[in-house]
């Protein structure tokens, strides 16, 4: 693997130089930002030209929107295919980012790509080797998705909580710091945000470990940390860290701290450059049980929050908080979009997110006061949201005091993180939504009973329930305006996954969905103008950008992260994991790319003859698997979403030494696949007994 790198990067040096000679011909003259700014900081304001995609929404304000006009609604027909790279490794959901004519992007665990955004060719890759570093981590599944730019430097998080400094052109690293401890539970999905020559990056980690969450705010140039904010407070006993730690204090009860809290800023980041402020998007309770977190009583800030701070110490400004008291793992951690609006006639410095909870809030930026928060989504469990207070109107049962309530947005939230994109032009927000409802209930006869499962994956203390009752839920890509509050336009779109959002200055919205198809709508209408059939599902957020003046629509196929687990979303849709090619797909104008036919996944169960049923083994593996093995393999043992092989395919299952090499010795653990060290020889063997049964099952259904 390293020798090939090195191969690689030998063969690529040329193509890197040449890449980049074209580029300074092409900029040069152009490279002074608007007044005050640096050309580097150019980038990233919401004036600049859309050239280079920089950062995780483009710019400080994360729009997701690009002001390039060349692709539009006139000849987005003659839209097609410039190049697509075949990718060898695992969750290609992530977006990339394109400066000076190169892109860059995570895959795996921990891998940055870097890629003519021209031909096509890979550049380079850095593998940041997760694997040595720390194998727990690594069994959260999600995948690292984000990687962002600052002065010739790209910045990405791993799974095992590193942040890496990578030089852009080489490919070497600068520097690596560790944002969190080994063991911790705390790992990194999200990409860091740069503002002012500083790299902020959180991480995720609540709904598996005791942890508290934070942020961690580092110098661009050298990775010596500058601060840290934690977003819910520890153990008043030793002492708080700030002054808003104490506040925060204030609105907890009984022993919070022994669970960690929670809070954790995971995804969103944005950065607003006139009043010199980060925003946080905070994320759910640990456990999400209010009764069992915090005696039930109290706010619990800073959960489920938006939180203002000052960029240059990470003191507290202010915070709007979605939900007091959280309960339902309802993340305000989903992407945050600045605008000037004028609402009733006054111009409004806004900022605009639509978190799990199924409202689109608009919050005066300067002071974090709510302006109108309208439902995106169906909603069960509020009423409205109260203008003057700013909290929400809670529906009486919704914290299951009467028994089991069917939560709507169910805990996968409305809106996850995929993003949505905000269009200055049309002035309407696009949100990929996601319609599931789901049962709740407390799992437990006093919230003292709770404990926290044994193995890996912890839902919180709540029972969760598929309503069976209901559909396994949809989706859609909804169009709102954010002044009249009202939803302009809702396309449908297939199973309960939609895609990561791109709006364009050329009247146009691109969206991939499941069912295979990047599309094009229109943005005034939502009408579908233009498709193109991936041969495999499209999840990712596109990105537009320029090279030499000609314009690009970039964006990953294939599958991976948590969607594998969002209901029946690859039923009619399976990807499978060997099967279906992963790619990075470009378009452009004129382009006339084919793909190579894609075979349609069919499963193949393996033929197991020796198999003998023994049902106790099953159970007992059933249990094992539903909190180790499902969050990659799919549940029951169905990995149709793609994210790892179909276990009831795979002749690994028939040996005891394959199948235990593999699952507890980390045999296959540099293609992602974590060791489980702590799982006994008879508890393995169990998982395999369950899955064999699965297969058999397969098998009958197959013949
Ligand atoms: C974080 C995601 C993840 C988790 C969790 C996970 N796996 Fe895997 N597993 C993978 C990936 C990815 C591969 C494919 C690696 C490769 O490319 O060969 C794999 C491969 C395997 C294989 C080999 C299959 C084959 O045909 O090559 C077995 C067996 C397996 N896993 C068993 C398990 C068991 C048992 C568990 C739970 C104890 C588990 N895995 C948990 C991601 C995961």
């Amino acid at each position: 693997m390293r020798e090939s790198d090195r191969v690689t990067r030998a063969v690529s040096r040329g193509a890197l130089t040449a890449a980049l000679g074209l580029t300074l011909l092409a900029t040069s003259g152009s490279a002074a930002g608007p007044a005050g700014h640096s050309s580097l900081e150019a980038r990233f304001l919401d004036s600049a030209a859309g050239r280079d995609w920089p950062g995780p929404g483009r710019t400080y304000g994360e729009q997701h929107f690009s002001p390039l006009t060349q692709i539009n609604a006139r000849n987005v027909s003659q839209l097609g295919l410039a190049w697509s790279l075949d990718l060898d490794v695992g969750n290609s959901v992530t977006q990339p980012i394109a400066v000076n004519g190169v892109l860059y992007f995570v895959t795996g665990t921990g891998i940055l790509h870097a890629v003519d955004a021209v031909s096509g060719r890979e550049l380079w890759r850095y593998d940041a080797r997760v694997w040595e570093h720390e194998t727990d981590k690594m069994r959260a599944a999600w995948g690292t998705r984000g990687v962002t730019w600052w002065n010739g430097v790209a910045y990405f998080g791993t799974m095992d909580g590193r942040l890496i400094a990578i030089d852009a052109a080489s490919g070497k690293e600068r520097w690596t710091v560790e944002t969190t401890q080994h063991g911790d539970g705390r790992f990194i999905t999200g990409a860091p945000r740069v503002f002012d020559g500083k790299v902020l990056i959180g991480h995720g980690g609540a709904d598996w470990a005791a942890i508290r969450g934070y942020v961690t705010c580092y110098d661009a140039a050298t990775g010596r940390q500058l601060w840290r904010f934690y977003t819910v407070p520890g153990n008043p006993a030793g002492g708080f860290e700030s002054e808003a730690m104490k506040m925060a204090a204030a609105t907890w009860h009984g022993e919070w701290w022994k669970q960690g809290g929670g809070g954790t800023a995971w995804n969103a980041m944005s950065y607003d450059p006139e009043t010199h402020t980060v925003f946080i998007g905070t994320g759910n309770g640990a456990p999400w049980n209010h009764k069992v977190r915090s005696a039930g009583q109290g706010d619990n800030l800073f959960l489920s929050s938006i939180v203002a701070l000052d960029a240059d110490s990470g003191a507290y400004k202010w915070h709007y908080q979605t939900n007091p008291g959280e309960n339902w793992d309802y993340n305000a951690a989903m992407d945050m979009e600045l605008a000037d609006l004028t609402i009733d006639g006054s111009p409004r410095k806004v900022l605009m997110t639509a978190p799990k909870n199924g409202f689109f809030y608009v919050i005066d930026r300067l002071n974090g006061k709510l302006i109108s928060a309208t439902p995106f989504a169906h909603v069960t469990w509020a009423s409205g949201i109260d203008l003057t207070t700013g909290r929400p109107i809670e529906v009486p049962g919704s914290r299951f005091e009467n028994g089991p309530f069917g939560m709507a947005p169910g805990p996968v939230g409305a809106h996850s993180w995929l993003p949505m994109a905000y269009s200055p032009q049309s002035r309407l927000a696009y949100i990929p939504v996601i319609e599931m409802e789901m049962k709740l209930y407390d799992a437990f006869q006093k919230p003292e009973d709770w404990r926290r499962p044994p193995f890996l994956a912890n839902n919180g203390a709540d029972g969760v329930d598929m309503d069976e009752t209901k559909p396994k839920g949809s989706s859609a890509l909804v169009a709102l305006d954010p002044v009249a509050g009202k939803i302009a336009w809702r396309v449908p779109t297939p199973t309960a996954v939609s895609g990561g959002v791109l709006a364009t200055a050329g009247g146009l919205v691109f969206q991939g969905t499941v069912d295979n198809r990047f599309s094009a709508y229109a943005a005034g209408t939502g009408k579908r103008v233009w498709s193109f059939n991936a041969g495999a599902p499209v999840i990712a957020p596109p990105i537009a950008y320029t090279v030499n003046g000609r314009q690009y629509v970039t964006v990953l196929s294939g599958s991976g992260g948590s969607l594998v687990l969002v209901g029946d979303a690859f039923k009619d849709h399976p990807v499978g994991y060997r099967e279906q090619a992963r790619r990075v797909l470009t378009f452009a104008i004129g382009g006339r790319m084919r793909l190579p036919r894609a075979v349609p996944y069919v499963l193949k169960p393996v033929s197991d003859p020796g198999f003998a049923p023994n049902p106790q083994a099953e159970l007992r593996g059933y249990a094992y698997y539903a909190q180790t093995c499902i969050m990659c393999h799919g549940r029951d043992a169905s990995a149709l979403g793609g994210a790892a092989p179909d276990l009831r395919a795979s002749p690994a299952i028939l040996s005891p030494d394959t199948f235990h090499a593999v699952a507890r010795d980390g045999a296959l653990q540099q293609l992602g696949m974590p060791p489980f060290r702590d799982l006994s020889d008879s508890m393995i063997e169990d998982i395999r007994q369950y899955v064999r049964m699965k297969a058999r099952e397969a098998g009958a259904k197959v013949r």
